[in-house]
């Protein structure tokens, strides 16, 4: 059901890699909603995943930027503000790689270079991405930056490993990112802590399939999809929600807010 939510915006969407991606989801949600925007991902993942179909069915271009590199961060800004015509009202950072997780390496043994990467990759990207946007005054007074963010960076998932200190600090990011922002320009930034889906960085994490079935079970509402993730998305980057900032919202089916569930607690029949 498309209500025209997003016409006349312009933005940009990280982290599309194949039609299971929640970006990938979100591009087609916001395009529906009548937003125009430019697609982005690291040049490696671009010849891996099927990016190029998104384009076309959302009519847009795609523009290769590492989130990790400030030079294709500039660019992506300053190409994208030529080709939408203006400035960006949204930004979606769907941006997430942990080379400890990828190598199964234990918390109690991590890589420290890989640690390094987990963090620039994960956090530091959002506040490079925020960085040279505001000094390149690239984001419209209120505009809206979402990051996507799980509930490990609170709580501890142990096999979640150094995801979760990236998520703490992309959660700290947004929220002392968005001060400044929002004081100067009345841009808000948030992030989404959304339930465990079936990609492909969420299932790289160990043991994901009886973790997602444990936290179906525990949510109330069940796990929340990348579908509901976008129609999310699409709400935090209209008009609708405009002094919504520097919050971490959760979108989880009420799984945070659950100490036990007894639906978790039955046995099978003996
Ligand atoms: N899947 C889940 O269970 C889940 C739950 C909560 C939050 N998230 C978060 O949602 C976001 C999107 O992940 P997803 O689940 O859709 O998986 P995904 O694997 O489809 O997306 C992750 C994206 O990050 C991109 N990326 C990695 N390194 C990059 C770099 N250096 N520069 C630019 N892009 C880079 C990848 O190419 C990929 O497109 C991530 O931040 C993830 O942590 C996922």
């Amino acid at each position: 059901m498309a209500n025209n939510l997003l016409a006349g915006k312009k933005g940009i969407i990280f982290g599309a890699l194949d039609e299971k991606s929640i970006a990938w989801k979100v591009a087609l949600r916001a395009r529906e909603e009548g937003a125009e925007f430019t697609l982005t991902n690291a040049p490696v993942a671009m010849r891996l995943g099927q990016i190029k179909d998104l384009a076309a069915a959302c009519n847009a271009q795609v523009i290769a930027a590492d989130a990790t590199q400030e030079a294709d961060l500039e660019n992506l800004f300053r190409q994208s503000m030529e080709i939408l015509g203006g400035g960006i009202d949204f930004v979606l950072h769907a941006v997430g790689m942990s080379p400890n997780v990828r190598k199964k390496r234990p918390y109690t043994d991590l890589n420290y270079q890989f640690y390094n990467q987990t963090i620039d990759v994960s956090a530091m990207s959002l506040h490079k991405l925020l960085q040279t946007a505001y000094k390149l005054d690239a984001l419209n007074e209120w505009g809206s930056v979402v990051a996507l963010s799980y509930i490990a960076a609170q709580r501890t998932f142990p096999d979640y490993n150094d995801m979760a200190d990236a998520k703490a600090m992309l959660e700290s990011i947004a929220r002392t990112f968005g001060y400044y922002y929002g004081t100067t320009k009345k841009v808000r930034i948030n992030t989404i802590s959304q339930s465990p889906t079936i990609t492909t960085a969420g299932t790289g994490v160990k043991g994901f399939d009886r973790f997602f079935d444990y936290a179906d079970k525990m949510s109330p509402l069940g796990n929340a999809t990348a579908q509901a993730c976008a129609d999310y998305c699409v709400t935090l980057f209209s008009d609708l929600t405009r002094y919504v900032t520097m919050q971490n919202l959760f979108h989880d089916g009420g799984f945070s807010s659950m100490g036990m569930n007894p639906a978790v607690m039955e046995k099978p029949e003996p």
